[in-house]
């Protein structure tokens, strides 16, 4: 069975849009957790549009499961990182005006500071995936990285929902375990998209947020966890 992290920005997106102190993400992360997530995922934005520095050390003391800290590859994330050493870093492409990450990392161009973010993060024993799109270059220049992981970005895949892009997700997981790459995917993924996915045995774990918040406020967090725990099973 693939692994469920949960991402949880958009409980902090709620809390920002009044300034309350209200909805906790550090309250949320534990209620997925209680309710079988094997992981929890905040993005740390430039811009702090949702999770803020705060969420993030309180997460990296109360979270039972894993951390998994989704950011930019900047001089100060990789720094954040290294302090509050999250067990393992997605690095992510970002674009200050898009509503979420669009695309995936372009990592053949730059190699080298991907490389040695890669060996800073490793010395602080984090574990590196990069987020990137269902593409054979991708994966390959991802290897070179010394990265341990990629996530394949699902977005076209959700949008699109044609067997052309399932495929074009099918092949690159291939790729990625000839590579001895661990296999991650998100973006997009909701309760009906995933099935096609959901049981590969290739696909170490998905990282998912939008949709399961999104059902959260109809049918409480914790149900709404355990509804995609069991598409998995
Ligand atoms: N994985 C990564 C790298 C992401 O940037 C996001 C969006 O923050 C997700 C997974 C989750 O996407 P969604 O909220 O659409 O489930």
């Amino acid at each position: 069975m693939a692994l469920l992290g949960v991402n949880i920005d958009h409980v902090a997106t709620l809390r920002q849009l009044r300034g309350t102190k209200f909805p906790d993400p550090v309250t949320a992360a534990s209620l997925c957790e209680l309710a079988g997530a094997h992981s929890i995922t905040v993005h740390l934005r430039e811009d702090r549009r949702h999770i803020q520095d705060r969420d993030v050390k309180l997460l990296r003391e109360t979270i039972q499961t894993r951390l998994n800290l989704e950011m930019a590859l900047t001089e100060e994330m990789v720094n954040i990182a290294c302090e509050i050493r999250p067990d393992s870093v997605c690095l992510v492409p970002e674009k200050r005006q898009e509503v979420t990450t669009e695309g995936g990392l372009e990592v053949q161009g730059c190699l080298k500071p991907i490389q040695d973010a890669v060996i800073r993060l490793n010395e602080r024993g984090i574990q590196v995936s990069l987020f990137i799109d269902p593409d054979q270059k991708q994966i390959e220049a991802s290897k070179k990285t010394g990265a341990q992981m990629v996530e394949l970005h699902t977005g076209r895949y959700c949008n699109h929902r044609s067997q052309k892009e399932l495929k074009t997700i099918l092949d690159s997981i291939h790729t990625a375990k000839e590579l001895n790459l661990v296999c991650n995917a998100g973006h997009g993924l909701d309760y009906v998209n995933i099935r096609p996915l959901a049981k590969h045995p290739d696909i170490h774990e998905f990282n998912i947020g939008h949709s399961i918040i999104c059902r959260a406020v109809l049918v409480g967090l914790g149900q709404a966890v355990r509804e995609m725990l069991s598409l998995l099973t």
